[in-house]
């Protein structure tokens, strides 16, 4: 296990942002993920844990700590019937390529979230979504390195309270447990309507009438493709702002006042607001801020072309944010992680 020193975080991170972090190691199997950890602890070395790094922003001082990359591999069956198969993968394994290997096998629940950047043990933390899935909906349980008791324990699906782009790896116990694998209950139905609107548009444009799963991934693929930036062309953290979501009495003065909104309904009076939409209303959309530009094909999306420091997305952000509150009353939220400034 190599420690390394003073490795830039935009070195590690999709939006090449950040200064150095004190140390860095990569931890390939659940016991060297404990040795590291209690080192570090035992040290008062802070540590924080990084899967691909696409969706997190780091500050301009770096890091003073561990920042611990889990690279743990795996892919195996675990259990199969005659609807179902359900797999063990290792929190460092690449999500797309999960996705692949899944759609390879005829296995429907994930075929949505392709071309995703990140690491599979990542993808529960913000609860991953795309095109009408979110990796909620298949996860069965997951194990985790706690940091309190230094053991692996196993999470059932509840204990994760996943919400939209949120569990309780981003809430109540942040910082607490290290993913170190998920396992997936995939279907061996195939897919079927009614798909995800864009989804749907897209088969109608191409007459595509027949679904499998690696028809779903080539669309998702192609959708993606042509709305949102290659992180290792152009430097981003994917969506910078989650959607925004409002109840319904807000929904209906948004509604009076702007026609156009868009916004969909989740059940129990909460409104989902295509807040992409709320930032293109007000002229954002292909604008460079700070050297942030709000990407064209989908405004959640801010590039970095030439921001020189945290600073500067910071500032992006807070404009963005600011005019969009100014505007609509609505408070929006940043979607990535942020490597706390220690
Ligand atoms: N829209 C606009 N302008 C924009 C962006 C969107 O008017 O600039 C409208 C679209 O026309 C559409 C609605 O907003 O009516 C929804 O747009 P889209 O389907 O592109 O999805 P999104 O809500 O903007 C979310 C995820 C994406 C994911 C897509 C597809 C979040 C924060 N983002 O975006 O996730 O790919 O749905 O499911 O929930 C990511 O997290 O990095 C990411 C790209």
């Amino acid at each position: 296990m190599d420690i390394h020193t003073n490795i830039p975080l935009k070195s590690l991170t999709t939006m090449k942002l950040g200064g150095p972090a004190k140390y860095f190691a990569e931890a390939h199997t659940p016991q060297e993920l404990h040795d590291l950890y209690l080192d570090a602890q035992t040290k008062n070395v802070p540590v924080f844990v990084l899967g691909g790094g696409s969706n997190v922003v780091a500050h301009d001082e770096g890091y003073q700590g561990l920042i611990l990359r889990i690279k743990i591999p795996g892919f195996e069956v675990i259990a199969d019937d005659l609807n179902s198969t359900t797999i063990k993968i290792g929190a460092g394994e690449i999500w797309d390529d999960v996705v692949k290997r899944a759609v390879d096998m005829r296995l429907s629940g994930i075929e949505a979230m392709s071309a995703i950047p990140g690491t599979a043990g990542a993808a529960p933390v913000q609860n991953v979504g795309a095109y009408g899935q979110e990796i909620a909906e298949t996860l069965i349980s997951l194990e985790a390195y706690d940091t309190q008791t230094h053991s692996i324990v196993t999470l059932q699906n509840a204990d994760c309270e996943f919400s939209y782009r949120h569990s309780i790896f981003r809430g109540s116990q942040q910082g607490r447990y290290v993913i170190t694998s998920i396992t997936l209950q995939l279907s061996k139905n195939l897919p079927a309507a009614p798909f995800y609107d864009s989804l749907q548009a897209y088969f109608d444009e191409h007459a595509i009438t027949v679904f499998t799963q690696q028809v779903v991934r080539d669309a998702v693929s192609a959708i993606r493709a042509d709305k949102l930036p290659d992180p290792k062309v152009r430097p981003s953290a994917g969506s910078f702002f989650k959607n925004a979501l409002v109840e319904s009495w807000q929904m209906d003065g948004l509604r009076q006042a702007h026609p156009d909104i868009k916004a969909y309904e989740m059940g129990n009076g909460t409104y989902k607001l295509a807040t992409g939409w709320l930032i293109e209303s007000l002229g954002f959309k292909g604008q460079t801020l700070h050297g942030m530009h709000v990407n064209e094909g989908n405004a959640l999306v801010l590039i970095n072309e030439s921001a020189a420091s945290y600073a500067d997305l910071a500032a992006a952000r807070d404009e963005i944010i600011g005019k969009v509150r100014d505007t609509y009353q609505v408070l929006i939220e940043q979607e990535p992680l942020e490597i706390p400034a220690l």
